[in-house]
């Protein structure tokens, strides 16, 4: 099968802003499409930003087909803030119409991202308890073990929140919190997160908390600012915290945290939504033990409902248990697709809805950018913390400050003894 697929395949090499190779190209898709009845293309630009334009107008003048759809998908960064990001939407809008930009946010093709819309649109249960009256908090987490590792050079001009956050966590962000859409049509669903993102006032100062990786405690991993592809005293985030507020009569007061980082103790992408006290609780008046609905994006996909039990035996103790659907005991023979496959097929198939559109990216920049540039001037104090922790000291004193409590009982989700 891939040697099939390998057959099919041909090269043809260019330079970004020169005619000669995309003439070149032209002509072995004429080739190929003589042979075939569809003439349908897909391009897929996984370029620098600087040469976006160049080469997106390359393919417009050479390569664009009038026998069939041109798509375009484009890798991200879209900019790096809402200026840039216009400007590069405003070029690539003068050359390619909305319907045929592909921006891609691979998160948007992980199963767990798009098992979202399901989790809270088709369960009664869900739905009757998303809103302010029974969720303190939410909680997006993205947490990697490993550092920059050679790959310094990219990440110190963006930064993490520019890496992660404003694109990736963001987009969760939306998806939790939106409106039901009108129908499932692409322009609907992507009206709905638009119209959350609207609603959302730019991210403070006061509510960021940024960290630095430095060495592990014992001196053996090294730290960011080792790796000989970071500049010398840089002050780039690998780490951010930041909270998020929804002026929605669903949202009002509930606080959505953003967490993010790199060379930290643990490898995982989760969304906690934590439920409010129980008003009168008559079995546990001195214990913290708010249900928790957690959406584990990986690894391990999972959802799993924290709740109260009786203790078995013989007392009426309580007990911190779950509800658990763990992807591969409730799912064993079936493959989760990776996002780009997820991704790509859709791209083929004109299905827009797992790809940003211009307003939502613009909305994303506008809530942003204030605080970046802030960062980018050194404004934003960064934390140093150690390679393999839990990232910044003041880490758990942010997440209180935004309603988060953890649990008194000592608790761990038993799949992985890692929560
Ligand atoms: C990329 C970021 O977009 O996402 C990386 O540039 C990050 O820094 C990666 O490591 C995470 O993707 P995944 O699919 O491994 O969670």
């Amino acid at each position: 099968m891939l040697d099939q697929f390998l057959d099919q395949c041909t090269y043809v090499s260019g330079v970004y802003d020169q005619d000669s190779g995309f003439q070149a190209l032209e002509k072995e898709l004429q080739r190929v499409e003589a042979e075939t009845k569809t003439v349908d293309r897909l391009y897929y630009m996984a370029l620098p930003p600087s040469v976006f334009i160049p080469v997106a107008n390359g393919l417009k003048k050479n390569c664009y087909t009038t026998r069939g759809v041109n798509r375009l998908i484009v890798e991200k960064p879209f900019g790096m803030d809402l200026e840039s990001s216009r400007t590069l939407s405003k070029a690539l809008g003068a050359l390619y119409r909305e319907d045929e930009i592909y921006r891609i946010d691979h998160y948007l093709g992980k199963e767990m991202v798009k098992n979202i819309m399901i989790l809270r649109f088709t369960n009664q249960i869900f739905g009757s308890c998303w809103d302010k009256e029974h969720i303190s908090n939410v909680q997006i987490t993205f947490k990697e073990k490993i550092g920059t590792e050679g790959r310094g050079g990219y990440f110190d001009e963006f930064g993490i929140m520019r890496d992660v956050m404003q694109n990736h966590l963001f987009q969760i962000l939306s998806l939790i919190a939106m409106e039901a859409p009108a129908t499932l049509s692409a322009e609907d669903i992507r009206n709905a997160k638009v119209d959350v993102l609207r609603k959302i006032p730019p991210v403070v100062e006061s509510e960021v908390l940024l960290g630095q990786y430095g060495k592990s405690e014992d001196g053996s991993l090294p730290s960011y600012l080792d790796d000989d592809t970071v500049p010398k005293g840089s002050k780039t985030a690998t780490f951010a915290a930041a909270a998020f507020h929804i002026h929605h009569p669903r949202w009002e007061g509930v606080p959505f945290v953003l967490k993010c980082g790199k060379a930290l103790d643990q490898q995982k992408v989760e969304i906690r939504i934590q439920f409010k006290d129980l008003g009168n609780n008559l079995f546990q008046k001195d214990v913290a033990a708010r249900n928790e609905l957690v959406i584990r994006v990986q690894p391990e996909e999972a959802v799993y409902l924290k709740m109260t039990q009786k203790l078995p035996g013989l007392g009426m103790e309580t007990v911190m248990s779950e509800l658990d659907l763990s992807y591969h005991s409730r799912f064993p023979n079936m493959s989760v697709p990776d996002a780009y496959e997820n991704l790509i097929l859709d791209a083929i198939m004109g299905e827009q809805s797992n790809f940003v559109r211009s307003d939502e990216l613009d909305e994303a920049w506008r809530i942003f950018t204030p605080v970046l540039h802030k960062i980018d001037r050194g404004l934003v104090p960064v934390e140093i913390y150690p390679y393999g922790s839990r990232g910044p000291k003041h880490l758990p004193e942010f997440v209180s400050r935004f309603g988060f409590e953890r649990h008194s009982q000592a608790y761990s989700w038993p799949a992985t003894s890692q929560t």
